[in-house]
């Protein structure tokens, strides 16, 4: 810890006197900051801390500065800002090429997402986000409705509740709700991003897959993982080598796959077939097999986690507020009147299911699953609040910490209560990006965001309406997240489940 300590002080001396002719201002002054910020070592600690800490910390900031623009610094990074307002979000969102990822998220990340969309700037990105938009523009999500939702839903989920549940109350055993949910959107962004038809956390690639993830989130708190990982770094690259290598495998039997069925339907002379999966959308856009297989992996990271998530932050949200339960279910009652054993995208639109979608956003505003953006200016910029930035300077925005302030805008931000997301006549009334940029905005927001919201009300009807859920406290106040690029709950989410009785009268019917 002491030598770890020492180097970042030393960095912290050399960049000291390196920036400090050329810091972040507003007309010529130099920007407030935190009180607790130390000589040198700047804000340093906090970003060693836990996170819930640290994103408490960014909240009693924001609340300080009422929405101003403040200054941070941390050793080993150029100078940065933490900005808050509406219209600071909407320049740097907007302004896609002149704030981006910058070098100390490209750099840290390089080694697993490599060419992927997460990292790829230009025409690579262009591409890839174009086979994107094709992919979810098609059947895609009518086809996650109607067959894979069900089909995993009953052999992931159900098979595990129903192993955990007993009809004696007594029996009941504990099943952690989160593992079953990254289960669920494991299989199902491994159908739809791999076309590998049932990806478990058991499998090889899947293991190989969250090392690497988790590896590479550590990467994030470590200013001197590039010199650690000379020592302890041989697991990790062997994990990337191998989800890498399998991605190519996967690559090259779609190409087989796409070979062999245009063939026979040219000496069957039927119509050129049609590809659906988002490999296939990818191959059609991309030559390259090693940036299509590494865009594949991007897809697959950006979907998966982020959403087992939200759904493990909704149902806790849940459990927690039982009147929001029982308002969920009435509106279930009256959306499905013939029951939800098979529901379709039509069925699961804002305009049916206003309080179930409320419900998830309320979550999202709460459990924003991407908690904390860190980007870079490309070129010297100056803000709509008169902030200028030198080339290189970083910009930070704290999406946890955004939508629980009570300032002027939001009274009882901390409170979970989705009519606030419910206009006068009960029709669900979203954010601008701006506003709630939970899902990122402008050109790259999140390609996946309707995809999320569907998954995410379906889960959320079938659980409801067929399962009693009660959590294992075992003496938890508020839960808290783990170190992670995004919002995992720590320890999981421990519960007894029960079908409910309408569920299993339904079942026998
Ligand atoms: C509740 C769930 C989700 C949340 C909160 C979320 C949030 C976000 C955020 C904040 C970004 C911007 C990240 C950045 O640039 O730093 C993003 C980008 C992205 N998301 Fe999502 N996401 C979710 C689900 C999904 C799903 C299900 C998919 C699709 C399979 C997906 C695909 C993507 C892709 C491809 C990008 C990169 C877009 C680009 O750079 O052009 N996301 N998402
Ligand atoms: C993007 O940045 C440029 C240059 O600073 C600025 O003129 C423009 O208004 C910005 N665009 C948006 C949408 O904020
Ligand atoms: C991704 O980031 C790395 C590291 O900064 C950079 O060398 C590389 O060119 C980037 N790749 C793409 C495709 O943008
Ligand atoms: C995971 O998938 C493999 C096949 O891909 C299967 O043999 C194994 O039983 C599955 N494991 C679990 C825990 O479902
Ligand atoms: C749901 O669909 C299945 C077949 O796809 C059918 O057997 C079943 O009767 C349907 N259930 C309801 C409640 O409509
Ligand atoms: C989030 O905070 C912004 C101000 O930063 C506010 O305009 C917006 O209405 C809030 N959104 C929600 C959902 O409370």
């Amino acid at each position: 810890m002491l030598w770890l300590l020492l180097s970042v002080l030393s960095s912290a001396v050399a960049l000291y006197v390196l920036n400090s002719a050329h810091t972040p201002s507003n007309n010529g002054r130099p920007l407030p900051h935190p009180s607790d910020t130390l000589p040198l070592l700047g804000n340093a600690i906090r970003f060693l801390q836990p996170r819930h800490q640290l994103f408490t910390w960014f909240l009693t900031q924001q609340r300080q500065f009422s929405g101003q623009t403040y200054a941070i610094s941390v050793p080993s990074l150029p100078p940065g800002v933490v900005i808050s307002s509406p219209e600071n979000l909407e320049f740097v969102l907007r302004n896609e090429s002149l704030v981006t990822k910058g070098d100390f998220f490209r750099t840290r990340a390089w080694d697993l997402f490599g060419h992927g969309i997460i990292n790829a700037t230009g025409p690579l990105w262009k591409a890839q986000r174009k086979a994107g938009l094709r992919f979810f523009s098609g059947e895609t999500l009518d086809v996650m409705v109607e067959e894979v939702l069900p089909e995993f839903w009953t052999d992931i989920v159900e098979k595990r509740l129903d192993e955990a549940s007993a009809t004696d109350y007594k029996e009941w055993t504990t099943v952690d709700l989160q593992h079953v949910f990254h289960d669920l959107t494991t299989a199902i962004m491994g159908q739809m991003a791999y076309d590998i038809p049932a990806l478990n956390s058991s499998h090889p690639f899947s293991r190989a897959f969250d090392f690497a993830s988790g590896w590479t989130a550590t990467r994030f708190q470590n200013p001197l993982y590039t010199f650690t990982e000379l020592f302890n770094g041989g697991k990790f690259r062997k994990a990337v080598a191998e989800v890498k290598h399998f991605g190519l495998q996967i690559v090259a039997r779609a190409k087989r796959r796409r070979g062999n069925r245009a063939f026979e339907s040219l000496v069957e002379g039927n119509d050129a077939p049609q590809f659906n999966t988002l490999i296939d959308s990818l191959i059609e856009a991309i030559d390259n097999p090693t940036i299509v297989a590494d865009s594949a992996m991007n897809f697959l990271s950006a979907g998966r986690d982020t959403t087992a998530e939200s759904l493990t932050w909704t149902t806790y949200a849940l459990l927690r507020h039982q009147p929001v339960l029982w308002r969920l279910r009435q509106e279930i009652t009256t959306a499905f009147p013939i029951g939800t054993q098979n529901l379709t995208l039509a069925s699961l639109q804002p305009s049916t299911i206003p309080y179930i979608l409320a419900t998830f956003y309320e979550s999202l505003r709460l459990y924003p699953p991407v908690p904390l953006e860190i980007q870079q200016c490309e070129a010297d910029c100056t803000l709509p609040d008169g902030t200028f930035l030198p080339k290189s300077s970083v910009i930070v925005f704290c999406i946890w910490a955004l939508n629980r302030s009570v300032d002027l805008w939001v009274e009882d931000a901390e409170q979970f209560r989705p009519e606030r997301w419910l206009d006068d006549d009960g029709k669900f009334a979203g954010r601008s990006a701006w506003d709630f940029p939970v899902f990122n905005g402008g050109p790259r927001a999140c390609l996946g965001r309707k995809m999320a919201e569907v998954l995410g009300c379906w889960v959320l009807v079938r659980l409801v309406e067929d399962w009693d859920v009660e959590e294992v406290r075992d003496g938890h106040g508020d839960r808290v997240s783990a170190i992670s690029l995004t919002l995992p709950m720590k320890g999981g989410l421990p519960v007894r489940v029960r079908r409910r009785a309408t569920a299993a009268t339904a079942a026998e019917m």
